[in-house]
């Protein structure tokens, strides 16, 4: 795993990105504090424990440093931003079923701005992933030595 880094000045246009899951009936938002339960059941269901932990700080700051796609009231995926370490961004998925319908690009482009509105120049995909995926998005690029970065001597699961 490596990190990448993301130039927030020079981001690309996301309006359009916006209205193409927007046209799908999806909703773009930071959950109320209230659904911080239901966020994490989310994510519990569909992706780790340890992003379940990491979602939690993310729901627990004030604004809530987390976006959020939604479909008739059903959670589609969801990006952290400013929670593993400042000016991070991640952990982030979107289920199975609604991948590929722009919904993991809007949520990035959603959370790079928040991470710019907090007056960061730049921005870190922490531990990718998909590289591909960052690179095309966001123009993002692998940090040189950051092979493991702060990914080192975690605890494993219990069995
Ligand atoms: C990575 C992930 C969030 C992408 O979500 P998504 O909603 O399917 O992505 P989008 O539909 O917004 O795709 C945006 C673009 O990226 C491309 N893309 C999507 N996933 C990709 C991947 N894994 N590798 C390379 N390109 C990818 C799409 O083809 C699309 O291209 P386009 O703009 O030319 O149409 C989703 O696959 C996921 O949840 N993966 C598992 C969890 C994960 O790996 N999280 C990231 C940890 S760093």
């Amino acid at each position: 795993m490596e990190d990448m880094l993301v130039r927030l000045y020079d981001l690309p246009e996301t309006e359009s990105t916006y209205q193409r899951v927007q046209e799908a009936g999806v909703i773009l938002r930071r959950p109320g504090v209230y659904e911080k339960h239901l966020v994490e059941n989310f994510v519990r269901e569909h992706f780790s424990p340890k992003w379940v932990s990491e979602v939690s700080v993310a729901m627990s700051h004030q604004p809530v440093t987390c976006w959020i796609a939604t479909k008739e009231k059903q959670i589609l995926g969801f990006a952290c931003y400013d929670t593993t370490c400042k000016a991070f961004f991640g952990p982030t998925g979107v289920s199975e079923e609604a991948r590929g319908l722009g919904v993991g690009k809007a949520l990035l482009y959603r959370s790079l701005e928040g991470l710019r509105e907090q007056g960061y120049a730049y921005g870190v995909i922490g531990g990718v992933g998909p590289k591909e995926f960052y690179e095309k998005a966001c123009g993002a690029f692998v940090i040189p030595g950051s092979t493991n970065s702060i990914y080192r001597d975690i605890l494993p699961e219990p069995q």
